[in-house]
This record gives C-alpha cells, sequence and structure tokens, in this order.
C-alpha cells in the first residue's frame, strides 16, 4: 500500500525541477538516543530525564528521539554499563559508586564517609577542576562525562534500632559496588553484600539481606521502607550520578546535533538536583507519615561515635581512591575530617 509520505514524494516529482532534490528524502528518521537507568519511573531521576528528553527533542527540531528506560527495565547496574560500551544504549545516569568495577577507582572517592559536609562543598566538587578530571577518566573505558546530578546523602536502615555503629554488628549491609561503601560497612561491624538496585527490595523483604543505606528518595521509591523498620539520620555518605554517553557515539554526532543535545543536559541539571532535593524531602515525610519505619535523628554523641567509626575509611582507602585526589577535594572543601 502506498503511504501518505509516499504519496508526498510522489506529487513532487510531479513537480520535477520545483523542489530541491533533498526534499525527496525529507523527513528523514530521527537518531534514536536509549536512556537506560535504574531508578523507579516517579523518581526523580526518571522526571529529570523527561526533562531532558523534552529538551533535547525541542533543540534538535526532532531530529533526535530520546527513548527512556527507567526502572532496569532493559539492564541491571552492572549490565547497563557493558550495554554502553557496546552502543547498545546511548546514555545513562548512574551512581559515580559504580564506576569502580570498571577500574575508575577515583569515583570512590564521592563514597568516602562524611567527606561533604553539605551540597555547597560537593558542588565545588563536581563543578570544579575535580569534577571535570574525574569526568575525564571514563574515556579510557570507551565513556564520555555529560555532567552530575545529584541523589542526596545516604541513611542507614534495618529492622533493629542503630543508634550507635555496634548497633550494625553482624548485620549483613546492601550496598552498590563500591570497595569504599564495603570498607564503610565493615567498619561499622556490618556484613557488606554488593546487589544491584533492582534487587535490593526482594532481597530485604525476605531477609536475605538485614538493612541497607541510600537516600530517602530511594528508600521511598523502591518502597525499602516497607520492609525496614528502623532508619537512622546519619547522611554519613552521598549518592549521586554521572550522566554519561558512549565516547566514540558522542562524538560522532553532527556538531550541532551534539551541542543542542549538550545544551539540554546542562540546562537539565538545575533542574534535576532541585528534583532531587524535593523528592528527599518529601519521601522522608511520606516515609514517617506512613508509621512503618521508625526514623531516628542522631544526638550529638551519637552522631561522634559514627563519624569516630568511619573517618578511618579515608586512610584505608587512600591506597584506592589516591591520597592526592583526597587531599585535592579537602582543600576544596575547606574541611580535612581527621
Ligand atoms: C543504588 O544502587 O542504590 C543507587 O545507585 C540507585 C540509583 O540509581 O539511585
Amino acid at each position: 500500500m502506498r503511504s501518505a509520505g509516499m504519496a508526498i514524494v510522489l506529487a513532487g516529482i510531479g513537480l520535477a525541477g520545483v523542489w530541491p532534490l533533498a526534499a525527496l528524502a525529507a523527513d528523514p528518521a530521527p537518531l534514536v538516543i536509549k536512556f537506560s537507568h535504574v531508578a523507579a519511573p516517579q523518581s526523580h531521576k526518571s522526571r529529570a530525564a523527561e526533562h531532558f528528553k523534552a529538551l533535547a527533542e525541542r533543540y534538535t527540531n526532532g531530529r533526535v528521539r530520546i527513548e527512556l528506560y527507567p526502572n532496569s527495565q532493559l539492564y541491571k547496574d552492572k549490565e547497563e554499563l557493558e550495554a554502553l560500551q557496546l552502543g547498545a544504549v546511548q546514555m545513562l545516569a548512574p551512581s559515580v559508586s559504580k564506576f569502580g568495577p570498571l577500574g575508575i577507582k577515583a569515583f570512590e572517592a564521592f563514597d568516602l564517609p562524611y567527606i561533604f559536609p553539605d551540597y555547597e562543598a560537593l558542588e565545588k566538587v563536581t563543578h570544579g577542576d575535580i569534577g571535570r578530571d574525574l569526568l575525564g577518566r571514563l574515556e579510557a573505558k570507551g565513556l564520555i562525562g555529560l555532567a552530575y546530578w545529584n541523589n542526596g546523602f545516604k541513611i542507614l536502615s534495618a529492622n533493629t534500632p542503630l543508634r550507635e555503629p555496634d548497633d550494625v554488628l553482624g548485620l549483613k549491609m546492601r550496598i552498590q559496588a563500591s570497595k569504599v561503601i564495603e570498607a564503610q560497612m565493615w567498619a561499622m561491624g556490618g556484613v557488606p553484600q554488593v546487589m544491584a538496585f533492582s534487587e535490593a527490595y526482594q532481597a530485604l523483604s525476605s531477609g536475605v539481606v538485614d538493612g541497607t543505606e541510600n537516600t530517602p528518595a530511594n528508600m521511598y521509591t523502591q518502597k525499602m521502607y516497607e520492609v525496614q523498620t528502623h532508619a537512622t539520620m546519619t547522611n554519613h555518605g552521598y549518592l549521586g550520578y554521572a550522566v554519561i554517553s558512549n565516547h566514540a557515539f558522542w562524538t560522532g554526532l553532527p556538531p550541532d546535533i551534539r551541542a543542542a543535545l549538550e545544551r539540554a543536559v546542562a540546562e537539565t541539571t538545575p533542574v534535576a538536583n532541585a528534583y532531587a532535593g524535593q523528592e528527599n524531602d518529601d519521601a522522608l515525610a511520606e516515609m514517617k507519615a506512613s508509621g512503618r519505619t521508625t526514623f531516628h535523628e542522631p544526638t550529638e554523641a551519637e552522631r561522634a561515635a559514627w563519624i569516630a567509626a568511619l573517618l578511618p575509611v579515608h586512610d584505608e582507602m587512600a591506597g584506592r581512591v589516591g591520597r592526592d585526589l583526597i587531599d585535592r577535594i579537602y582543600a576544596v572543601t575547606g574541611r580535612k575530617p581527621h
């Protein structure tokens, strides 16, 4: 059957000489960019990705179509990075804690407990030379770093109260694939269990693990609070994302398309961070209102005990992450926590 598009092309041929040849090939199929991630469809990462999609499609006048695949529906944590390297997807926004297994250990500096006292300190790192240098290291793995997007600061949860590090003793704790987070869990006395994000809820609910750490937003959107009776507002570490693409794919884009997409990413970053901040606040309020989890705010003495137990991880992991890098972060944030 002849399509409407074909009819228009044939009509154009009828006006031979009137249409430029290019018009015959008008409306080429848009370039499809598959953007895969592991967070829930209602999460701030999804909303940020939707914002990026709208801007990207507008700025490229429809020459690019962004297809979003949230919730690990295409790939889990490790697989999505491999898929990006192989070119099966074109964009991801993984937690930077997941770059260690690729061999880029320096990103695990972000996992050092209490390294960022607040968002201001964090942004001095992500928006400055250190953040740029770290993204540059992705190139050796066939990737390109486009931006940092926040999630937030992590809290601890389990089915028993966690008032001080000793309360974690012997608990199996789900973590992301980061050696620094692993060391941090050992430092608390816990038994770290690396596990994909998509498997965390099931593992908590069936008792395969006893507890975990995550941001309030992730704890809420993955329904982990339904299977964790206690949480402590330790805010002991940061969880954030790097928006990344395949280096060969990205640098091979027509320059105007690439510029438009980079503009869309850059303009999405503050929006993504605002969504994340809001969602972490809202998630905490919703979880408290649900009454399923008791949220404990550490006393000054308890906070001091957490800090004392976890700060030695900085020195312990200096060989892996890089002493120089850690010192550069201390210098930028103005804080040497030990
Ligand atoms: C996790 O695995 O806990 C997080 O990195 C998931 C995410 O993308 O926020």
